[in-house]
């Protein structure tokens, strides 16, 4: 499913669209979050961290690799890899204890046995002086929440 977000607000807004097609219980759930250097990534889950109920700032995790939010609904992972060099720094990441909670993770790619884990990825890429977002589906459960998420309608929407 690919969708043009012309402006930042469109990504904010299928951060919330994509939040609302997930089921109420979020613990356990990997979203990949892949592209380039400044494809919107870090919008995307600053959205969806605001949209779960956040007020304060969401700063990139690019240094600290992972920014836990405890929110009422579900404890939020930001979790960016950029810097980790393959699966076994994860370890230091303590990547196991983050199960319970709801892991946002941008730069996917640096550690691919997480991808197993995922039910949803999203690729950002550069659209005119826009974006454009791939949603796929890894999971039946994933595929089930983009298939509520394609009836719910977006208005950015291609296919
Ligand atoms: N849909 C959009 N249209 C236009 N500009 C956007 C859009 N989404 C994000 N941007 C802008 O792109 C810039 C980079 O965004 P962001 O930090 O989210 O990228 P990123 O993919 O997380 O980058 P990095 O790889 O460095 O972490 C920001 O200035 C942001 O405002
Ligand atoms: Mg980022």
């Amino acid at each position: 499913m690919t969708v043009e977000l012309p402006d930042e607000a469109a990504t904010a807004r299928l951060a919330v669209s994509l939040l609302d097609a997930l089921p109420g219980e979020l613990a356990g759930w990997t979203i990949l979050l892949s592209g380039e250097l400044g494809a919107g990534k870090s919008t995307f889950a600053r959205a969806l961290i605001s949209a779960l109920g956040h007020s304060g700032t969401v700063p990139s995790p690019t240094y600290t690799l992972v920014e836990p939010y405890d929110l009422p609904r579900v404890c939020v992972y930001h979790v960016d890899l950029y810097r980790v060099a393959g699966e076994e720094e994860l370890r230091y990441l303590g990547w196991n204890e983050l199960d319970s909670g709801f892991r946002l993770v941008e730069w996917p790619d640096r550690a691919p046995g997480l991808a197993q884990a995922a039910v949803i990825a999203i690729v950002f890429a550069y659209s005119g002086e826009g974006r454009r977002a791939e949603l796929e589906g890894l999971s039946e459960r994933g595929a089930a929440a983009l298939g509520r998420l394609r009836r719910a309608g977006n208005s950015n929407q291609e296919n």
